[in-house]
C-alpha cells in the first residue's frame, strides 16, 4: 500500500467514529490518506481528529464561507488511486445510485477517475429493505466494490446484519484491491450470488486422527478468483486448506467435516443464484469418534463407517427453476457414463469431469484437464491447462449457459 493515495469518504452514521482507526492503519501501511466528509458525519467524528491522523486538511463544504476558498472536487477525483466510502449510510447509497449530488462527497464520487469501494452501515431493517438492496445492486452494476456489512450488535440495541465491516477488514479489502484489483467494465456476474464448496473434509477417528483426502482446494480457489473477477458475490465454504483469499465480495466459511459443510450450505443455498460444488467430501465418516486417543492393542483394528450426507444432492433436490447447480466428478473408469448418471441423480445443470487417468489432472497439482457435460447432453472437452485457466473455462461456460 506504500505511496498509494486513498481518499476516504465518511457519511453520517455512528460507525464514523471507527474511521479514526482505519486512517491509522492505512497511514501505518504507508498510504497517503485524505478525508472528505458529509456535513452530517461531523456530528459523529470531529474533522480535527481525521485531519490530525491523516496529516491532510479535511474537505466538507464546497467552499469556505469565511475565506471564499473553493474546494475542488475534481481535484480529489484526479488525486486518488482508490476512493473508499465508509461508513456509507442508506441515504448516501440512494444518492450515489441515483446521481444526486448535493454535497462535496457526492460531487467527488461522480468525479472519480479511480475505482470506488464502499462499506455500508445501517440498522438491520434498513439494510434488508428492498430499496437499499436495489440501490446496492445498482452501485455494483456501476462497478463499485462492496465490503458487505457484518452481523452483530447495532447502535439501536438490535442484533443483526448492518454493522460496518471492522476497520481491519476494510484495510485488508483495500490491500487486496491494490494487490489484485479486478474491477473491469466487462464483468458478467455483477449482482450474482455464487456458493462454492472446496477442499477436503476431515472426519475424526479420535482427537488426533481423521479420514481425509489429498484435495488441496486449488481448483475451488481458482474458480472463486475467477467469479470475483467477473463481479460475483461469492460465499466459499471450505474444508481444511493452506490457501487463503481476501476480497470485499467474498465471504469465507471454514469447516472441517461433511456434516458441518452441509449445515453451512443449508443456511446459504436458498439465497444463491449459482452453486459450484468442487469439495472432495469424504463419502463416509467413523460411526463413533473416540473421545480419547485410540491406543494400539490388538493386531487388527476395525473402524465402523457410516455414510456422510451428500451435500450436492441436497442442493439439487432443493433447487429452484432459477438456480444453476454445478457438480464435479472425479472418476477413474467409465467417466462419461458415471458423470451422466451423477448429473441426473443429483439434479445438476452442469457436471465437470476430471479423471486421474489424464497426466497432470487431479488433486494437488497446478494443472487440470476437464470435460463438461451439461443438461442438454452437450459434451465439451478441454485441453490440459493451469487451474486458473480451467477456472476461466468453467466460469465462461456458466455465463453462456442457458437452462
Ligand atoms: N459431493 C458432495 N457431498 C458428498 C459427496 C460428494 O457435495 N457427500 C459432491 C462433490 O463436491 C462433487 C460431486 O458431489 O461435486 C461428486 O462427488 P463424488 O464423490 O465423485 O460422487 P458420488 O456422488 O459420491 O459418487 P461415487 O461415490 O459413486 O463416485
Amino acid at each position: 500500500m506504500h505511496g498509494k493515495r486513498i481518499l476516504l469518504g465518511i457519511t453520517g452514521g455512528i460507525a464514523a467514529y471507527k474511521i479514526a482507526f482505519l486512517v491509522r492503519i492505512l497511514k501505518k501501511k504507508g498510504a497517503e490518506v485524505k478525508c472528505i466528509m458529509t456535513p452530517a458525519s461531523s456530528d459523529f467524528i470531529s474533522p480535527l481528529v481525521l485531519a490530525t491522523l491523516s496529516e491532510n486538511p479535511v474537505g466538507i463544504e464546497f467552499w469556505d464561507k469565511k475565506t471564499g476558498v473553493w474546494t475542488n472536487h475534481v481535484e480529489y477525483g484526479l488525486w486518488a488511486d482508490l476512493f473508499v466510502v465508509a461508513p456509507l449510510t442508506a441515504n448516501s447509497i440512494a444518492k450515489m445510485a441515483t446521481g444526486s449530488c448535493d454535497n462535496l462527497l457526492l460531487a467527488s464520487y461522480f468525479s472519480m477517475k479511480c475505482p470506488t469501494l464502499i462499506a455500508p452501515a445501517m440498522d438491520l431493517d434498513m439494510y434488508a429493505h428492498p430499496s437499499t438492496k436495489r440501490n446496492l445492486e445498482q452501485l455494483q452494476k456501476d462497478g463499485v466494490g462492496i465490503i458487505p456489512a457484518e452481523s452483530g450488535e447495532l447502535a439501536s440495541g438490535l442484533v443483526g446484519e448492518g454493522r460496518m465491516a471492522e476497520p481491519e477488514t476494510i484495510a485488508s479489502a483495500i490491500e487486496n484491491f491494490f494487490a489484485n484489483h479486478t474491477t473491469s467494465i466487462t464483468q458478467s456476474l455483477i449482482g450474482k450470488k455464487v456458493l462454492v464448496t472446496a477442499g477436503p473434509t476431515y472426519e475424526a477417528i479420535d482427537p488426533v486422527r481423521f479420514i481425509g483426502n489429498h484435495s488441496s482446494g486449488k481448483m475451488g480457489f481458482a474458480i472463486v478468483e475467477e467469479l470475483l473477477a467477473q463481479g460475483a458475490q461469492v460465499e466459499l465454504v471450505c474444508g481444511p486448506t493452506k490457501l487463503s483469499l481476501n476480497h470485499p465480495n467474498l465471504k469465507f466459511t471454514s469447516i472441517k467435516t461433511a456434516e458441518e459443510m452441509l449445515h453451512s450450505v443449508q443456511g446459504k443455498w436458498a439465497k444463491m443464484d449459482v452453486g459450484i460444488f468442487s469439495a472432495a467430501v469424504a463419502d463416509y465418516r467413523p460411526k463413533h469418534s473416540a473421545i480419547q486417543k485410540i491406543k494400539k492393542t490388538e493386531d487388527d483394528l476395525t473402524i465402523e463407517l457410516v455414510k456422510n450426507p451428500d451435500i450436492l444432492a441436497w442442493a439439487g433436490s432443493n433447487k429452484t427453476e432459477q438456480q444453476l447447480l454445478v457438480g464435479f466428478a472425479l472418476e477413474t473408469n467409465d467417466v462419461f457414463v458415471n458423470a451422466k448418471s451423477k448429473l441426473e441423480r443429483k439434479n445438476l445443470d452442469l457436471i465437470i469431469m476430471n479423471t486421474l487417468e489424464d497426466r497432470g489432472a487431479g488433486f494437488a497439482g497446478d494443472t487440470n484437464k476437464i470435460s463438461i457435460l451439461d443438461n442438454h447432453n452437450k459434451f465439451t472437452s478441454f485441453e490440459l491447462k493451469s487451474k486458473s485457466e480451467v477456472a476461466k473455462d468453467i466460469v465462461e461456460y456458466l455465463i453462456n449457459y442457458r437452462k
